[in-house]
């Protein structure tokens, strides 16, 4: 796989992919840091010289042209951020996208917009994308991938425009995460842990199945580890729980055993009888937990025993949260959790997904991991051990 620095772009035309799906309240962007997160990127191939396209989706608008997901408010604060006009080429991409890409002039930046008003976009199949990569490929000299977000996407500016663009590349935000998810990873130094939370198995089950016996310790928490609470033959109250994966967890303690990686699960709670209560009604133990409540975080014995696993750890990777960490009262198995994480200085440190993000922001020790990952899905379906098609497609251009 080629980066951008390796790649000549001088006076060139780019089309960046970039992952610009930021939210959206009344018009205004209420978090920037995705469109933040690409400008290193931008900026080296604007000092360049080279004249610059971008293209991004916002929301699943599902191949029509819905004006609330137009990318006009992200085009306005990309031009303020790189302190230059950011035109943008309203509507389905074609004709007039193909103008404007040509009347380009170096140093100049266009944003075309939600590439997912075409329909072509997100096709199950190559033949319902049809020729649409193909045309993005045809507006540019250099095709520049900086997308984690969407890298397990089989979208055609994902997969498609590789196939057809002169010359592809990753950029710096994809290489960052390329680095230290794809080759970090590959020998990490031991113990390696793995803390795995969030509401549910069903989504995490790739995860664990792929991790077990490749890490020395999987710490779960958060409203997964219910399922497993069942399939030790606890009760959960009315806690949020999947019976029907009740012999998947079974099954991943017992790979657990046979393959070499321990299993830390939560022994005491924090409950309450509301998913909405303010304060925590006590702590119980897990085989106590009362029948008219719910657990919505781990307890303090459980802390002290996932802290204990994190403070001899040398690679961690975390995902999902311990609790309802937005309510301040249930938050605080995912704070000592990520305080453990961030007070150790020679460990490789790498968080992924949305949720647990927000956790690191909220506690204000991003400056303290080695690597927070800009993916959700594509995070997940890295730790899946699958290999993105992203990734696929950029190594596969250039042969
Ligand atoms: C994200 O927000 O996780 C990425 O932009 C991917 O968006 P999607 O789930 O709509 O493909």
């Amino acid at each position: 796989m080629l980066f951008i620095d390796q790649v000549d772009i001088a006076g060139k035309k780019i089309l960046f992919r970039v992952d610009f799906n930021v939210p959206i309240e009344d018009g205004v962007i209420t978090d920037d840091n995705r469109i933040r997160a690409a400008l290193p990127t931008i900026q080296y191939a604007l000092d360049k010289g080279a004249s610059v396209i971008l293209c991004a989706h916002l929301g699943k608008p599902k191949g029509k042209v819905v004006p609330e997901l137009s990318l006009g408010p992200v085009a306005n604060r990309t031009g303020e951020l790189l302190g230059r006009g950011v035109a943008l080429v309203p509507g389905r991409i074609g004709d007039q996208a193909v103008k404007m890409a040509a009347d380009l002039a170096p140093g100049q930046v266009i944003m075309l917009d939600n590439l997912r008003f075409n329909p072509e976009e997100t096709g199950k199949t190559p033949e319902e994308r049809g020729d649409f990569g193909k045309l993005l490929a045809s507006l540019a000299d250099v095709y520049v991938n900086d997308a984690f977000g969407v890298a397990h996407r089989e979208n055609a500016s994902v997969v498609d425009v590789p196939r057809f663009a002169k010359v592809c590349c990753a950029g710096f935000l994809l290489k960052r995460e390329y680095e230290y998810l794809g080759e970090a990873l590959k020998d990490p130094k031991r113990p390696y842990v793995c803390v795995s939370g969030g509401a549910k198995v069903s989504t995490k089950l790739g995860i664990l199945n792929n991790l077990l016996g490749k890490v020395d310790d999987i710490i779960i928490g958060g409203a997964m580890a219910n399922t497993f609470l069942l399939a030790q033959g606890h009760e959960v109250g009315q806690s949020l729980a999947e019976p029907d994966l009740v012999d998947a967890a079974k099954g991943i303690m017992a790979k657990a055993k046979s393959m070499g990686s321990t299993l830390h699960l939560p022994v005491d709670f924090r409950y309450a009888k509301t998913p909405k209560a303010k304060q925590a009604e006590g702590v119980c133990k897990a085989d106590a937990i009362p029948a008219d409540a719910l657990v919505l975080d781990i307890g303090p014995e459980t802390i002290t025993d996932f802290v204990a696993v994190l403070e001899r750890a040398k690679t961690i990777v975390w995902n999902g949260p311990m609790g309802l960490f937005e309510t301040t009262a249930f938050a605080k198995g995912s704070l000592a959790v990520c305080k453990a994480i961030a007070g150790l200085d020679d460990a490789l440190t790498i968080v992924g997904g949305g949720d647990t993000d927000a956790v690191v922001h909220m506690m204000q020790l991003d400056d303290k991991f080695s690597f927070i990952s800009t993916g959700g899905g594509s995070f997940l379906e890295f730790l899946e051990g699958k290999e993105l098609p992203a990734f696929k497609a950029l190594k596969e251009c250039m042969k």
